[in-house]
């Protein structure tokens, strides 16, 4: 069979890591078209990448008859909307985290996909991360006896673009940006059991004037069966992206420091070319890492969404776990908000973004 086209919507920071980790497994897919609105970005893409055709509308572009996929690496905000765009066009979706901006938005897009017969990928790279699938595959083989807790952390300095810090456009703060994959992963490794309560504790200690966004988070969850998940979200980490888990059970534990631990510790007084995503300087000691991109898991999703899309392969990251990651993000806000443990299901209705449960509860 050939191989299935992927047309990717955006054209800066997530956009380029899916254009390069199609190119690193190009087995399965290819990139055959880019969409995105600003004059002479997506030609600059198409031309970086070698990308064939180029529209400024995706709308255009699910016209397009080789494209039988789409990447969504637009702003959150935009999600929901292109998603059923690209379902009424009878396209395939692969959409970034987090899946959306509420609730409703998330049923909307797994009705809309379901209806016209197409997949709803959700692109959680954690759980194709190299170290994470081994501690995993240990885990899963009894290991560490009965997990009883799981902790994932993602850290920064703040995010690249402005969209981010506008929650109008975002939805919330570290902790939609990036404890959404925290929440996913922690889900994911115990086995995907129910959730049953949330309880979240969230500041922004460094970045008030940018963003009325937490910048600092920290979610605990619990799960049917005892065991809990810790969260740690922060945008105020300089020196670059720190990814890392820690797991215990009554028989072991393990650590994975996704980045740091397979970096080579570097010291220069001149600094050079490049680190690690988010790291503003690379003078004195520095942790540049190699192979980022498969470090995270990308193109090995990547190629496994690809296969999903041949039927050769069933997803394990689809709307539904983009849509448990949205409640478990509703419940945190929540839960700050009120300053209390939030019991599942919770589904308000008519919330205009996460953060205004806690912002305004
Ligand atoms: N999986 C991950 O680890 C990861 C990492 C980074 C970003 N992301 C997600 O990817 C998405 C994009 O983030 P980013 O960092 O690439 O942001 P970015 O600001 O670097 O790029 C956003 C792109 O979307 C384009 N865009 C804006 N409006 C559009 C529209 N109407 N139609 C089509 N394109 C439009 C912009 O022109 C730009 O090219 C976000 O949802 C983000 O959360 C995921």
């Amino acid at each position: 069979m050939t191989k299935v086209g992927v047309g990717i919507v955006g054209s800066r920071f997530q956009a380029d890591c899916i254009a390069t980790s199609v190119q690193a497994l190009p087995d399965e897919a290819e990139v055959v078209a880019v969409a995105s609105p600003s004059p002479g970005n997506a030609a600059a893409f198409a031309e970086r990448h070698g990308v064939p055709s180029s529209y400024t509308d995706h709308r255009e572009m699910l016209r397009d008859p080789r494209v039988e996929v789409i990447s969504i690496s637009a702003p959150n905000y935009l999600h929901a909307r292109i998603t059923i765009d690209a379902a009424r066009a009878g396209k395939h979706v692969i959409c970034e985290k987090p899946l959306c901006i509420t609730l409703e938005e998330a049923d909307e897009m797994i009705d809309a996909c379901s209806r016209a017969g197409v997949l709803l990928l959700y692109a959680e790279e954690l759980f194709f991360a190299p170290k994470y699938v081994k501690a995993k595959q240990m885990a899963d083989e009894g290991a560490f006896g009965r997990v009883h807790l799981v902790k994932q952390g993602e850290k920064h300095s703040g995010p690249h673009a402005d969209w981010f810090w506008d929650v109008k456009q975002s939805g919330g703060g570290a902790l939609m940006d990036l404890g959404c994959h925290g929440i996913a992963f922690c889900w994911w490794f115990l086995g995907k059991p129910k959730v049953k309560s949330v309880y979240a504790q969230l500041s922004t200690q460094v970045h008030a004037n940018r963003t009325e966004g937490d910048d600092e988070a920290i979610t605990i969850i619990e799960f049917e069966g005892g065991a809990m998940g810790i969260v740690e979200s922060s945008w105020n980490r300089p020196g670059g992206m720190d990814d890392s888990i820690e797991v215990f059970g009554d028989k072991g534990q393990t650590y994975a420091d996704m980045l740091m631990g397979n970096s080579l510790p570097t010291y220069s007084e001149v600094g050079f070319g490049y680190a690690v995503e988010k790291a503003s300087s690379t003078r004195g000691w520095t942790y540049p890492v190699f192979e980022e991109h498969w470090n995270y898991g990308f193109p090995q999703e990547m190629r496994h969404f690809a296969r999903c899309v041949r039927g050769k392969e069933t997803p394990i990251s689809d709307g539904e776990t983009g849509r448990v990651v949205q409640e478990v993000l509703y419940a945190a806000y929540a839960s700050a908000g009120r300053g209390s443990k939030i019991t599942l299901p919770f589904r308000p209705t008519g919330i205009a973004r996460p953060i205004d449960l806690w912002k305004r509860p």
